[in-house]
């Protein structure tokens, strides 16, 4: 079992998902230094408030794209979750300190963007997303992510350092820090009333604490290599919508698709075994889209509607 004494490096610490992992490894027993690009800026100030944080964080201050910065936070620790465009330095900086294993955090983006992929084929650690159709459709998230995760494995292999890569779809769930990211604007959107129809389009979810545990098992799993697909299942938008109306009638949540023509876009298959075989259980969607609304309203991002006094009076 882990581990105490052990440290571990994660960079970004104060992000969405990097806080999840920060307060799982600290959980666990491990030290961890964590990097951030300003350690007295109060959107990180939920990292110093982790239980062990007191006495097993260390809040490093780093820039992914200076490297000098990066040697000295990471010197001989093993290290989680660098960024896209400091890949390489990430990469360098974990084999000159001769780190036991680097965890990369890419996305399901350097996956399964591929426009010559058949409908029924399963989308697996083996898939990659096509460059060329990427630059081509400015999808420049997907090509981004491909790229990074290319120069993650290029450069490890170059200079003989362990790599494991996690590949997250969507991640959903409860924010530990007090920003909103991109991931939950996801959904926020849908509630706010700002979004008023919704897209005839499917996408992959899956829960925040799971992406972070599925970093955790293959730091931990000696023998976990390659590419691992952290997914828990995909949605079309109008199940989404569904899902939330059901919970939280209270907002007001668009029930009518942006796209009345065309047939309705139908999921795609993933294979997300190999985490499960490294003891990861999924968090079912629906728990994710409820975690992530709860936890909107307790950050006081999403107010909670006050019940109407009739409503009070049916019920009664
Ligand atoms: N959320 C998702 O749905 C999802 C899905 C698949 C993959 N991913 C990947 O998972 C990773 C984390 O995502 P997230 O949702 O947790 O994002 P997030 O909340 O926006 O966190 C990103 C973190 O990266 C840090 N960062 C950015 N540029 C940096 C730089 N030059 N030097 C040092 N730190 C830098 C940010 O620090 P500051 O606070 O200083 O800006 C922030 O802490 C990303 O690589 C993302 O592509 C996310």
């Amino acid at each position: 079992m882990p581990v105490s004494g052990q440290t571990v490096c994660v960079t970004g610490a104060g992000g969405f998902l990097a806080s999840w992992m920060v307060k799982l490894l600290l959980e666990r027993g491990y030290t961890v230094k964590g990097t951030v690009r300003n350690p007295d800026d109060p959107k990180n100030a939920h990292l110093k408030e982790l239980e062990g944080a007191k006495e097993r964080l260390i809040l490093c201050k780093a820039d992914l794209l200076d490297y000098e910065s990066l040697k000295e936070a990471i010197k001989e620790e093993q290290m989680v979750e660098p960024a896209v465009n400091g890949t390489k330095y990430v990469i360098n900086a974990a084999a000159e300190a001769k780190v036991r294993r680097v965890v990369f955090t890419s996305s399901i983006g350097a996956v399964y963007m591929d426009p010559n992929r058949g409908p029924d084929v399963v989308v697996d650690e083996s898939c990659w997303s096509d460059l060329e159709f990427c630059k081509n459709t400015k999808n420049w998230y997907c090509y981004g992510k491909a790229v990074a995760e290319q120069a993650a494995w290029e450069v490890s292999k170059e200079k003989g350092v362990d790599l494991v890569v996690v590949n997250p779809v969507l991640v959903l769930g409860t924010m530990l820090q007090a920003t909103v990211n991109a991931s939950i604007v996801h959904i926020l959107k849908y509630l706010t009333g700002s979004a008023k129809t919704y897209a005839n389009s499917v996408q992959a979810y899956v829960h925040v604490r799971d992406v972070a545990l599925a970093h955790i098992l293959v730091f931990e799993t000696p023998s976990a290599s390659g590419r691992y697909l952290c997914a828990e299942s995909v949605l079309h938008r109008g199940e989404v919508v569904e899902i939330l109306a059901k919970f939280f009638p209270e907002y007001p949540i668009p029930l009518k698709c942006s796209d009345e023509k065309n047939p309705r876009v139908q999921p795609y298959k993933f294979a997300n075994q190999k985490l499960k075989d490294l003891g990861l259980e999924f968090t079912p969607v629906k728990q994710c889209l409820y975690d992530t609304v709860k936890s909107l309203q307790e950050k006081g991002v999403l107010q909670v509607p006050t019940q109407k006094k009739d409503s009070i009076h049916i019920q009664s």
